[in-house]
């Protein structure tokens, strides 16, 4: 399986995404703040695999400190995990792991120093193991509902390069061809990032599942000829009514698939599914810099001084959205009470 990232004896270690499917490089981290550097500059990337590397960035940032009391610690711990806050704000789940390690320190705070150091690195060590059984779960739930043969539409990278491994689209459709049946993934290459061309393209060659990749404004006539069967796409944030905050672009793919009467379907943890947040116009959007559009390969590709914008995501209406695969099982229409009732399910498998 593909490291994504790990923890080691000497840092948190990253695949760098921003060289594949060219290079094959790793970068080791040895401060929280080079974990912070590195999940804005998309050395890492994709939802779940942002909230277990600020997890272990959190985990890195205590073990180095010099501290020597727990008093002393806490702002310092406190500091830390706002650094992480401030790197993506899309991905809820990066404030779902940061939540989760400032429980375990106040869990822990009565407990010798070295004890909370290895405590908090054994947690995001746990939530790295959880995040790939999470997603082959997924992949067990919605391989069903992948079709016996033909095209699988996928957009951006939902694969174990947005994960800890096996990845969440990419799983369910991971699962599916286990399972015997014949897909032909369609890679949107996924402007202005490239993360589907680069990196869905290239953990799919590996794993030997037959890809063709597309250019984005290609989608709707691939659609036209009936060469999509289902389309698969992840999520960075799903509001408590369905509505889906994913890669800029899923909305286009999504309304065109209800135009060609093909069913679209979401794969996400449930780490990903913000209760907190009524609905999709409440969900920040991260504005990135202007040279990921002018600028392909740093070959500039738009005149001087023309106005650009660089949305990074966009929200699919919950109308649009088939189903919503999670490890705890899948979520249908209306997701104000399916998303709860899988909350509860959550809950009670937690207790
Ligand atoms: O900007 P990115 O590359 O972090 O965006 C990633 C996506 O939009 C993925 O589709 C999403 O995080 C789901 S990942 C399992």
């Amino acid at each position: 399986m593909i490291q994504t990232l790990e923890w080691t004896e000497f840092g948190v270690r990253f695949i760098d995404q921003t060289k594949l499917p060219t290079e094959e490089t790793y970068v080791t981290c040895k401060t929280h703040q080079q974990v912070a550097d590195v999940i804005r500059d998309m050395v890492v990337r994709g939802a779940p695999a942002i909230g277990v590397a600020a997890a272990m960035g959190i985990a890195l940032g205590v073990k180095n400190s010099k501290a020597v009391s727990v008093a002393e610690l806490k702002p310092e711990f406190d500091q830390i995990c706002d650094v992480m806050g401030k790197t993506r704000p899309t991905a809820v789940n990066l404030f779902w792991a940061i939540g989760r390690m400032r429980d375990k320190f106040e869990s822990l705070r009565v407990r010798p120093l070295a004890q909370i150091k290895q405590a908090l690195i054994e947690e995001a060590q746990r939530m790295h193991a959880e995040d790939i059984a999470a997603n082959q779960a997924m992949g067990r739930h919605g391989a069903a509902l992948m079709p016996a043969s033909g095209g699988v539409l996928t957009h951006c990278n939902a694969g174990a390069l947005a994960t800890c491994g096996y990845g969440t689209a990419l799983g369910v459709i991971r699962a599916a061809v286990a399972q015997g049946k014949k897909i032909h993934v369609y890679a949107d290459e996924t402007r202005p990032f490239l993360q589907g061309s680069r990196l869905t393209a290239w953990e799919l060659m590996k794993d030997g599942i037959p890809t063709t990749v597309i250019s984005d404004n290609m989608a709707g006539a691939m659609m036209k000829q009936g060469k999509i069967a289902a389309i698969v796409v992840g999520a960075d944030r799903i509001a408590a009514n369905g509505d889906v905050a994913n890669k800029i672009g899923t909305y286009t793919v999504a309304v065109l698939a209800r135009e060609h009467g093909i069913p679209f379907y979401v794969a996400a943890p449930f780490s990903t599914i913000d209760l907190a947040t009524s609905d999709g116009s409440k969900i920040p959007i991260e504005q990135r810099n202007r040279l990921e559009v002018t600028h392909i390969a740093g070959k500039q590709m738009v005149p001087d001084g023309v106005s650009v914008e660089n949305p990074a995501f966009d929200v699919t209406p919950a109308k649009y959205v088939s189903a919503i695969v999670t490890e705890l099982g899948i979520a249908r229409a209306p997701y104000e009470n399916s998303l709860r009732q899988l909350a509860e399910d959550s809950a009670k498998a937690g207790a």
